[in-house]
């Protein structure tokens, strides 16, 4: 055994912090890891987060939701585990003395607690793609001045982190995310227009939460994605494109300029780049399931359908206005996939809601970079987005 790492898995209720934790018990007993858990933090789930806190004992487990903590204390008693609640203790936790902080909170909600992690040289696996849509250059700047290193566990971005030679910076010509079309990939708009939550979050290939599922549906995922990607790699708009491929297999690529390609297979298991992220630079052996090319048989690639899928438009738009842009697109998707899960919406309104709230901002100058602090600016355009979806929701529904 030589991995060892003090862990903390912020989201650990979520889909990616279970396979985290399933991840980790593997590493554990197959004896390729010493597994120290700090801390586990959850939103609203308490009796999930209180049996992953009594069968790893961490130092302490925070609910978000702080009606929840008597519930806490009162399953973890006799545990020597110590409870917090909210938003702060949440950020708190981020703090503590983990040399490995997985960062799977959903939403905008992962961005100050990601960036607490990174501030204090922690290694950040980051699954949480909104806090870098949101402050993705300050986020990477904060981890290169405390020391340490966000490694990304979407498995796109892994994919790409590890596709990259070294010196690759001037020798690649275009990163390629591929995305699996989500449900609707082959539906006519019509159909698209009446689809339901339940259709929506019935992805083809990856078990994933409700919001990501929505959003592997509309593309907004992918378009999340091309954000994420143009600032973990510093790559320019127009050198990302993405490729539809429906099996899963191929989870991105790179293009260099003597024409060759580089690609990273596997099935599609969200615990592979975890188990990647874990081990960086090494690797670990644990039970993956590997690949059977023979039994899959043909790799199939697409272009996105830009005129059913206008996520992947809106993305290149929001890198090109810059500034608050991508963080406002992804706090207006936030409200409008709140309202189709909700039911108060329709799926195409999403993106034409997030079109619209960016079209507002831009016009009244409100994306405009404004001198002050990065952060505070990404909560002040992530809040006044928000607003402003609501308002568009409730205009559209009087
Ligand atoms: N799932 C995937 O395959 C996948 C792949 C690539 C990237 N990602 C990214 O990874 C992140 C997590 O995705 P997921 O699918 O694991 O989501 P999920 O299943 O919905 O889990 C989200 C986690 O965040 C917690 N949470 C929710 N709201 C919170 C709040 N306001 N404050 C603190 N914690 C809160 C949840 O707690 P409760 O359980 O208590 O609600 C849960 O632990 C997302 O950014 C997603 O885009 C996911």
């Amino acid at each position: 055994m030589n991995l060892v790492r003090s862990v903390t898995v912020l989201g650990s209720t979520g889909s990616i912090g279970v396979s985290t934790l399933d991840l980790l018990a593997h590493a554990r007993d197959g004896g390729e890891a010493e597994v120290d858990v700090v801390a586990l933090t959850a939103g609203r789930n308490v009796a999930r987060l209180a049996e992953q806190a009594l069968a790893w004992r961490p130092q302490t487990a925070v609910i978000e939701d702080e009606s929840l903590l008597p519930e806490l204390r009162d399953r973890l008693k006799g545990s020597g585990v110590q409870t917090a609640a909210g938003k702060t203790a949440v950020a708190e936790a981020a703090d503590m003395n983990a040399s490995w902080v997985m960062s799977s909170i959903v939403g905008a909600a992962g961005l100050a607690p990601t960036l607490t992690a990174a501030k204090r040289g922690s290694l950040v696996a980051l699954a949480n793609k909104e806090s870098l849509v949101c402050a993705g250059p300050a986020l990477l700047d904060m981890a290169k001045k405390a020391g340490g290193t966000v490694v990304p566990v979407d498995s796109e971005h892994s994919a790409i982190f590890q596709s990259l030679q070294e010196n690759w910076k001037s020798a690649v010509s275009r990163l390629i995310l591929t995305a699996s079309g989500g449900p609707f990939r082959t539906w006519e708009r019509q159909s698209m227009s009446a689809a339901t939550p339940e259709q929506a979050v019935a992805h083809p290939n990856w078990s994933m939460g409700a919001k990501i599922s929505v959003d592997s549906a509309s593309m907004m995922n992918k378009a999340l994605e091309m954000i994420e990607a143009a600032y973990l790699f510093s790559m320019p708009p127009e050198q990302i494109d993405v490729l539809v491929h429906p099996q899963s297999i191929v989870h991105s690529l790179v293009e260099y300029a003597d024409g060759s390609t580089m690609a990273q297979l596997g099935p599609p298991d969200m615990r592979a780049p975890i188990a990647y992220a874990l081990a960086w630079p090494g690797r670990i052996a644990w039970p993956a399931p590997k690949l059977d090319l023979a039994a899959i048989g043909a790799l199939t690639f697409e272009h996105p359908d830009l005129a059913r899928f206008p996520a992947i438009r809106l993305a290149r738009e929001a890198l090109r206005i810059g500034g608050g842009a991508p963080a406002a697109m992804n706090a207006a998707n936030e409200v409008a996939v709140a309202a189709f899960l909700g039911r108060r919406i329709g799926f195409l309104d999403i993106a034409s809601m997030v079109e619209q709230v960016l079209e507002a901002l831009d016009a009244s100058g409100d994306l405009k970079p404004h001198g002050g602090d990065v952060i505070e600016g990404a909560f002040a355009i992530d809040a006044l987005a928000r607003r402003t979806a609501s308002e568009h929701i409730d205009r559209t529904r009087h």
